[in-house]
């Protein structure tokens, strides 16, 4: 019967065949209309909400079957009792899908998602997804809603923090090898399902205001803001999380050419479609009919699963009274989220994610906080080492100054629900630790995250900056200044200023902070800026006044210690830059793969011209570009090679590690397409080797270019390959490389 009816659905609208499960057809042969419903239901259970808190009665709920699903619940025994009166206490003890925002780790926090893409290091980030999983599967969550794979060229949304960065080609990457580490094989009971999210283009919301409209244009989502989408659903993803924006003038939620023709029918995504937060509620409030209406749209265009709306377990039964949707319709939802919950083993072991032995184990266990600690070292960025001021010498005074120095549960950015901040250490902890007592330490905090104690923000959530007196404090700040060798300042962003709904308009260092390091510059002694930030920040002023600048983001729980493995030189500086760092916050959006004007003006001119395309008071393009990051050597490139088969193109260069310290060069390879049917980017990322050199030693590094990498999207998502001339460019980032013009036919 069940078959039956998915294959009339597949033969009248062309959806895929769902998987023949023979346990879940005969579950569902069983089930009412509301238990039917109530498996398309997802609510939070706990106390960490992302929007208006809806009313639910949990247990009521599971115990009449009207809940499918629960998430953001912290807590073994919280959740098992929960997941007892389901198996136990409702009609046909169907077990819940227990999901929460795993986005950088669980106790053992991880660089926020847009630092860990600075480590370029594909490995290290699948690891911290299957350790995530592997920390999070002992306490009852099953599903994360994670990876995060918006892509964002704007750097005033706060949720930049929490995606790959600015490019497709590495977004594409990272997001297939996260879905690869939560998921693994999923029967295995350290392993969580995943979800992509959010479907899609939420990171285009217009001015960086969180929540906004999104516009585009079809070739523009194809080329530059799907192939993430597109790359973690292939790589095996189990679900997928629409977006709250529009997309062609219709809710995302309820837009069946994404959710159906190009998700589905195109990619052959054969997992299930969860709505976020409340979206079926807020469709109303953009201006798309009644609660009930929007419910039936969602269903009817894809969506099997509601986040918080409660439109699905209200309204979806009169909608079929009234024709709105069908019970086949209804039926190919249910069937997709209990086929999930069978993916994952929860109906031979629903009690399959509790196990307080492994808990023991592996929670913040001392290997997963190495690995946390190796990848927080690799996110950083050195933007800036005058005279080889980094690493420090444990010596003489150390002065460490700033609100992030003395703070416990910030250094872990956003999303971090599960953070076990009493275990954490504060940055000063961590000096005191590496210090051994060899240099003399002194701390102050020296100011606010900003004057106004409004936007200081952070209490909502719990992530406390103490406020302090600013006079007495700069006061402080500067006397230890003076008595010091050097000066670490330790400011920027906290947690809170980045993340959802933290949308920015100014991307300066906050203005307490300003007053404070240019006093401490002024002293004289050298400034070493550790700026903390969840985005790209302008560090105009700082570049040309302070000595030494690293970005470290939000490094997880491990910062303290990564920070001091760098700084001090036990480990030598490896990211770089998957974002644009601006000079100025009005050149948002900025990305390194634009397109190019007919009145280009090159990076490097040193003035304004008019009739050109360029602002009157900064340069074009990046202060640091996208690919940027030195180290504690140099690395020189050359005789670079390319060779052209058929339609594929070798390169070869001769990378040499010129300097006296071991370590990690990012080698990068980039293409321009330099006529097309449509305009091409001036600079695209197609490939990249993370790649070790000892001081003084060279290697041959060869990457390759295939058809598809030199192939575009047209405006319905199909690849075109076009002969022609390919600018191929390979170098230390998208500005500093070597290029050769090859002929592709
Ligand atoms: C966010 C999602 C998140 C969800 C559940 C929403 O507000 O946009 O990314 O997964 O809340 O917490």
């Amino acid at each position: 019967m069940v078959k039956h009816l998915f294959l009339s659905i597949a033969l009248s609208v062309g959806f895929q065949l769902q998987a023949n499960i023979p346990y879940v057809d005969n579950l569902m042969s069983k089930m009412t209309l509301e238990e039917k419903l109530g498996q398309l239901n997802l609510m939070p259970a706990g106390g960490i909400v992302t929007g208006g808190v809806i009313e639910s009665k949990t247990a009521e709920d599971i115990k009449s079957g009207r809940l499918g699903g629960i998430f953001n619940i912290k807590g073994r025994a919280e959740i098992e009792a929960l997941q007892k009166l389901a198996v136990e206490k409702s009609r046909l003890g169907i077990p819940l899908l227990v999901g929460m925002d795993i986005i950088h780790g669980y106790e053992t926090v991880f660089p926020i998602p847009l630092a860990l893409s600075c480590t370029w290091d594909l490995q290290g980030i699948e690891e911290s997804a299957r350790i995530a999983a592997e920390e999070a599967s002992c306490v009852g969550i099953g599903w994360t809603f994670s990876p995060m794979v918006d892509i964002c060229v704007d750097a005033r949304w706060g949720r930049i923090a929490e995606g790959g960065g600015e490019d497709p080609y590495l977004g594409s990457l990272i997001g297939a090898a996260m879905v690869r580490g939560y998921q693994g094989d999923l029967s295995k009971p350290t392993n969580i399902m995943a979800c992509v999210k959010h479907f899609a283009l939420y990171g285009a919301v217009e001015g960086g205001r969180d929540y906004n409209t999104v516009d585009m244009s079809r070739i523009r989502m194809f080329n530059q803001y799907f192939p993430p989408y597109e790359a973690a659903v292939k790589a095996g993803a189990g679900s997928v999380m629409s977006s709250f924006n529009l997309v062609d003038g219709q809710h995302a939620t309820a837009n069946k050419w994404l959710q159906t023709d190009l998700l589905r029918n195109k990619w052959k995504f054969d997992g299930f479609v969860v709505t976020d937060y409340a979206s079926i509620n807020e469709m109303q409030v953009h201006g798309f009919g009644t609660v009930a209406d929007n419910s039936y749209k969602a269903l009817k265009a894809g969506t099997d699963m509601d986040m918080c709306s409660q439109g699905f377990i209200n309204h979806l039964k009169s909608g079929l009274e009234n024709g709105q949707v069908s019970m086949a319709d209804i039926d190919q939802a249910c069937h997709r989220v209990l086929e999930a919950k069978y993916k994952l083993g929860l109906f031979d072991n629903p009690y399959k994610f509790f196990d307080a032995k492994r808990e023991k184990k592996v929670m913040y266990s001392d290997a997963n906080r190495k690995v946390a600690r190796d990848l927080a070292a690799e996110s950083f960025v050195l933007l800036k080492n005058d005279n080889n001021l980094l690493p420090l010498k444990k010596q003489g005074t150390i002065a460490l100054i700033g609100p992030l120095s003395q703070t416990r549960d910030n250094l872990t950015g956003t999303w971090s629900v599960a953070q076990a901040t009493d275990k954490y250490q504060t940055l000063e902890e961590g000096f005191r630790k590496a210090l051994k007592g060899r240099a003399t330490l002194l701390c102050a905090q020296g100011c606010n995250i900003t004057r106004d104690e409004d936007t200081q923000l952070g209490a909502e959530l719990g992530k406390h900056i103490t406020r302090v007196d600013a006079k007495k404090a700069k006061a402080e700040a500067l006397k230890i200044a003076q008595q010091a060798d050097v000066v670490v300042c330790a400011m920027g962003e906290c947690a809170d200023f980045s993340g959802e709904s933290s949308s920015r308009v100014d991307l300066n260092l906050p203005d307490e902070q300003m007053e404070l390091l240019q006093a401490i510059a002024e002293t004289g002694k050298p400034v070493v800026l550790l700026n903390f930030a969840g985005r790209p920040t302008v560090l105009d002023w700082e570049s040309q006044h302070v000595n030494a600048i690293m970005n470290v983001w939000f490094g997880g729980s491990e910062t303290p210690d990564a920070v001091c493995d760098v700084l001090f030189g036990d480990k030598c500086p490896s990211g770089r830059l998957t974002v644009s760092m601006p000079r100025a916050t009005g050149q948002q959006p900025l990305y390194y793969n634009h397109l190019n004007t007919g009145r280009p003006v090159p990076y490097s001119a040193p003035r304004y011209q008019k009739f050109a395309s360029n602002y009157i008071e900064v340069r074009n393009g990046a202060l640091y570009p996208f690919g940027y990051g030195l180290t504690y050597t140099q690395f020189d490139y050359s005789n670079m090679r390319t060779t052209v088969k058929d339609d594929s193109v070798t390169v070869a260069v001769k990378v040499t590690n010129t300097g006296k310290r071991d370590a990690y060069e990012v080698v990068q390879l980039y293409i321009h397409d330099v006529y097309a049917s449509i305009a091409r980017p001036v600079c695209e990322l197609k490939g990249f080797q993370r790649v070790f050199l000892k001081a003084g030693e060279s290697k041959d590094v060869t990457l390759k270019l295939g058809r598809d990498d030199l192939s575009y999207y047209d405006g319905e998502g199909n690849r075109v390959f076009e002969p022609g001339e390919f600018d191929i460019m390979v170098g230390k980032n998208s500005r500093e490389n070597l290029v050769e013009r090859v002929m592709v036919r």
